[in-house]
Protein backbone atom coordinates (compact mmCIF):
# COMPACT_ATOMS: atom_id res chain seq x y z
CA UNK A 1 0.00 0.00 0.00
CA UNK A 2 1.19 3.34 -0.78
CA UNK A 3 -0.32 6.89 1.03
CA UNK A 4 0.47 9.40 -0.14
CA UNK A 5 0.73 12.90 1.88
CA UNK A 6 0.99 16.72 1.06
CA UNK A 7 0.69 19.68 2.19
CA UNK A 8 2.10 23.12 3.20
CA UNK A 9 5.19 23.83 5.79
CA UNK A 10 4.26 22.72 9.70
CA UNK A 11 0.98 21.34 8.61
CA UNK A 12 1.01 18.53 10.87
CA UNK A 13 2.17 15.80 7.96
CA UNK A 14 5.24 14.75 9.26
CA UNK A 15 4.10 13.53 12.52
CA UNK A 16 0.78 12.09 10.93
CA UNK A 17 2.74 10.41 8.37
CA UNK A 18 5.13 8.58 11.44
CA UNK A 19 1.87 7.59 13.06
CA UNK A 20 0.57 5.72 9.98
CA UNK A 21 3.72 4.20 8.66
CA UNK A 22 3.70 2.41 12.47
CA UNK A 23 0.26 1.89 12.36
CA UNK A 24 0.08 -0.06 9.18
CA UNK A 25 3.69 -1.21 9.24
CA UNK A 26 4.87 0.59 6.24
CA UNK A 27 8.42 2.36 5.23
CA UNK A 28 8.38 6.17 5.91
CA UNK A 29 10.19 8.68 3.47
CA UNK A 30 10.24 12.41 4.22
CA UNK A 31 10.94 14.00 0.84
CA UNK A 32 11.48 17.41 2.42
CA UNK A 33 14.22 15.83 4.07
CA UNK A 34 16.07 15.36 0.71
CA UNK A 35 15.52 18.73 -0.48
CA UNK A 36 16.68 19.95 2.51
CA UNK A 37 19.79 17.50 2.44
CA UNK A 38 20.61 19.19 -0.92
CA UNK A 39 20.25 22.68 0.76
CA UNK A 40 22.74 22.10 3.41
CA UNK A 41 25.51 20.29 1.50
CA UNK A 42 25.30 22.70 -1.37
CA UNK A 43 26.00 25.75 1.56
CA UNK A 44 28.63 23.12 3.17
CA UNK A 45 30.53 23.03 0.15
CA UNK A 46 29.81 27.26 -0.74
CA UNK A 47 28.17 26.72 -4.17
CA UNK A 48 25.84 28.95 -5.62
CA UNK A 49 21.91 27.51 -4.94
CA UNK A 50 21.18 28.54 -8.42
CA UNK A 51 23.86 26.62 -9.72
CA UNK A 52 21.52 23.55 -11.58
CA UNK A 53 24.34 21.73 -12.57
CA UNK A 54 26.01 21.53 -8.99
CA UNK A 55 22.49 21.16 -7.64
CA UNK A 56 21.75 18.16 -9.66
CA UNK A 57 24.79 16.59 -8.58
CA UNK A 58 24.77 17.23 -5.17
CA UNK A 59 20.93 15.88 -5.44
CA UNK A 60 22.63 12.41 -6.95
CA UNK A 61 24.93 12.36 -4.39
CA UNK A 62 22.46 12.84 -1.56
CA UNK A 63 23.93 10.15 1.40
CA UNK A 64 20.20 8.48 2.71
CA UNK A 65 21.85 8.02 6.05
CA UNK A 66 22.33 11.64 6.81
CA UNK A 67 18.37 12.51 6.61
CA UNK A 68 17.86 12.33 10.54
CA UNK A 69 20.46 15.44 10.81
CA UNK A 70 19.02 17.54 13.57
CA UNK A 71 21.08 20.53 11.29
CA UNK A 72 18.11 19.93 8.67
CA UNK A 73 15.49 21.26 10.67
CA UNK A 74 16.66 25.18 10.26
CA UNK A 75 15.02 28.21 8.94
CA UNK A 76 17.81 28.73 7.11
CA UNK A 77 17.76 25.42 5.31
CA UNK A 78 13.81 25.28 4.69
CA UNK A 79 14.22 28.41 3.48
CA UNK A 80 17.33 27.25 0.86
CA UNK A 81 15.02 23.98 0.45
CA UNK A 82 12.82 25.70 -1.33
CA UNK A 83 15.09 27.32 -3.60
CA UNK A 84 16.89 24.51 -4.90
CA UNK A 85 13.39 22.80 -5.17
CA UNK A 86 12.32 24.97 -7.86
CA UNK A 87 15.47 23.57 -9.97
CA UNK A 88 14.55 20.58 -12.93
CA UNK A 89 17.57 18.38 -12.41
CA UNK A 90 17.24 18.48 -8.78
CA UNK A 91 13.62 17.44 -8.95
CA UNK A 92 14.22 14.42 -11.31
CA UNK A 93 17.50 13.00 -9.65
CA UNK A 94 15.07 13.43 -6.17
CA UNK A 95 11.88 11.97 -7.95
CA UNK A 96 13.93 9.35 -8.98
CA UNK A 97 14.45 8.05 -5.84
CA UNK A 98 11.63 8.38 -4.28
CA UNK A 99 9.64 6.30 -7.10
CA UNK A 100 12.49 3.89 -5.87
CA UNK A 101 11.10 3.80 -2.52
CA UNK A 102 8.07 3.62 -3.41
CA UNK A 103 8.85 0.77 -5.46
CA UNK A 104 9.87 -1.33 -2.82
CA UNK A 105 8.18 -4.27 -2.06
CA UNK A 106 5.60 -3.58 1.47
CA UNK A 107 4.66 -0.44 0.71
CA UNK A 108 5.79 3.07 1.76
CA UNK A 109 3.78 6.33 3.53
CA UNK A 110 5.43 9.42 1.26
CA UNK A 111 5.10 12.87 2.51
CA UNK A 112 6.22 16.03 0.25
CA UNK A 113 4.62 18.02 -1.73
CA UNK A 114 3.86 16.48 -5.17
CA UNK A 115 3.73 12.89 -4.01
CA UNK A 116 0.27 12.80 -4.78
CA UNK A 117 0.66 14.78 -8.50
CA UNK A 118 3.73 13.39 -9.10
CA UNK A 119 6.04 11.34 -7.78
CA UNK A 120 2.90 8.52 -6.91
CA UNK A 121 -0.28 9.28 -9.09
CA UNK A 122 -1.71 5.85 -8.46
CA UNK A 123 -0.91 5.92 -5.06
CA UNK A 124 -3.45 3.90 -3.24
CA UNK A 125 -4.66 6.92 -0.49
CA UNK A 126 -3.72 10.70 -1.01
CA UNK A 127 -4.12 12.78 2.08
CA UNK A 128 -3.93 16.69 1.52
CA UNK A 129 -3.38 17.71 4.91
CA UNK A 130 -3.80 21.81 5.54
CA UNK A 131 -3.74 24.25 8.47
CA UNK A 132 -4.34 27.57 8.97
CA UNK A 133 -0.86 29.70 8.31
CA UNK A 134 -1.57 31.01 12.12
CA UNK A 135 -1.69 27.73 13.28
CA UNK A 136 1.41 26.22 11.50
CA UNK A 137 2.88 29.05 12.50
CA UNK A 138 2.64 27.83 16.23
CA UNK A 139 3.69 24.59 15.73
CA UNK A 140 6.66 25.74 13.68
CA UNK A 141 7.34 28.41 16.44
CA UNK A 142 6.88 25.68 19.70
CA UNK A 143 9.32 22.89 17.61
CA UNK A 144 11.89 25.80 16.41
CA UNK A 145 12.09 27.01 20.36
CA UNK A 146 12.17 23.64 21.71
CA UNK A 147 15.15 23.41 19.54
CA UNK A 148 17.10 26.31 21.11
CA UNK A 149 16.43 28.44 18.12
CA UNK A 150 16.20 32.19 18.87
CA UNK A 151 13.38 33.30 16.41
CA UNK A 152 10.41 35.06 17.10
CA UNK A 153 6.76 33.59 16.13
CA UNK A 154 6.43 36.90 13.28
CA UNK A 155 9.62 35.68 11.53
CA UNK A 156 8.14 31.95 11.61
CA UNK A 157 4.70 33.68 10.21
CA UNK A 158 6.63 35.40 7.19
CA UNK A 159 9.13 32.78 6.42
CA UNK A 160 6.40 29.89 6.29
CA UNK A 161 3.95 32.66 4.08
CA UNK A 162 6.70 33.20 1.77
CA UNK A 163 7.61 29.62 1.55
CA UNK A 164 4.37 28.41 1.09
CA UNK A 165 3.56 31.03 -1.74
CA UNK A 166 7.05 29.90 -3.25
CA UNK A 167 5.95 26.34 -3.18
CA UNK A 168 2.42 27.16 -4.46
CA UNK A 169 3.63 29.09 -7.58
CA UNK A 170 6.39 27.78 -8.63
CA UNK A 171 6.41 26.15 -12.74
CA UNK A 172 7.54 22.72 -11.78
CA UNK A 173 5.64 20.51 -9.58
CA UNK A 174 3.57 23.12 -7.53
CA UNK A 175 2.05 22.53 -4.23
CA UNK A 176 -1.58 21.48 -4.63
CA UNK A 177 -4.03 18.95 -3.76
CA UNK A 178 -4.27 16.17 -6.25
CA UNK A 179 -7.85 15.76 -7.84
CA UNK A 180 -8.67 12.50 -5.65
CA UNK A 181 -6.70 13.69 -2.45
CA UNK A 182 -8.55 13.25 0.84
CA UNK A 183 -8.55 16.61 2.32
CA UNK A 184 -7.90 16.55 6.23
CA UNK A 185 -7.83 20.21 8.14
CA UNK A 186 -5.77 19.77 11.31
CA UNK A 187 -6.29 23.79 12.61
CA UNK A 188 -8.53 22.49 15.12
CA UNK A 189 -7.22 18.67 15.70
CA UNK A 190 -4.42 17.57 18.19
CA UNK A 191 -2.24 15.03 17.17
CA UNK A 192 -4.67 12.23 18.39
CA UNK A 193 -7.43 13.60 16.49
CA UNK A 194 -5.36 14.26 13.28
CA UNK A 195 -4.54 10.43 13.60
CA UNK A 196 -8.19 8.97 14.42
CA UNK A 197 -9.51 11.02 10.62
CA UNK A 198 -6.70 10.01 9.07
CA UNK A 199 -7.09 6.26 9.55
CA UNK A 200 -10.74 6.43 9.02
CA UNK A 201 -10.02 8.64 5.76
CA UNK A 202 -7.73 5.43 4.66
CA UNK A 203 -10.25 2.82 6.00
CA UNK A 204 -13.26 4.28 3.67
CA UNK A 205 -10.86 5.33 1.14
CA UNK A 206 -9.72 0.95 0.61
CA UNK A 207 -12.94 -0.26 1.00
O1 LIG B 1 8.85 20.56 7.34
P1 LIG B 1 8.22 21.54 6.36
O2 LIG B 1 6.81 21.19 6.04
O3 LIG B 1 8.40 22.97 6.78
O4 LIG B 1 9.08 21.46 5.03
P2 LIG B 1 9.67 20.18 4.27
O5 LIG B 1 8.57 19.19 4.02
O6 LIG B 1 10.88 19.69 4.98
O7 LIG B 1 10.08 20.79 2.84
C1 LIG B 1 11.06 21.80 2.70
C2 LIG B 1 10.95 22.39 1.30
O8 LIG B 1 11.31 21.38 0.34
C3 LIG B 1 9.54 22.81 0.89
O9 LIG B 1 9.23 24.13 1.27
C4 LIG B 1 9.57 22.64 -0.63
O10 LIG B 1 10.08 23.77 -1.28
C5 LIG B 1 10.53 21.49 -0.84
N1 LIG B 1 9.85 20.22 -1.14
C6 LIG B 1 9.40 19.99 -2.43
O11 LIG B 1 9.54 20.86 -3.29
N2 LIG B 1 8.84 18.81 -2.77
C7 LIG B 1 8.66 17.84 -1.86
N3 LIG B 1 8.12 16.68 -2.24
C8 LIG B 1 9.06 18.05 -0.52
C9 LIG B 1 9.64 19.26 -0.17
Amino acid sequence: MIIAMDGPAASGKGTLAKQLAKHYGLGHLDTGALYRAVARDMIASGTALDDEGAAAQTARDIDPETLDDPGLRTPRIAEAAALVARLKGVRKALVDYQRAFAARPGGAVIEGRDIGTVVCPGADVKLFVEASTQVRAQRRHKELTEAGHDITFEEIHAQISARDARDRTRAISPLVPAEDAHLLDTSDLGIEAAFKVAVKLIGTAMR
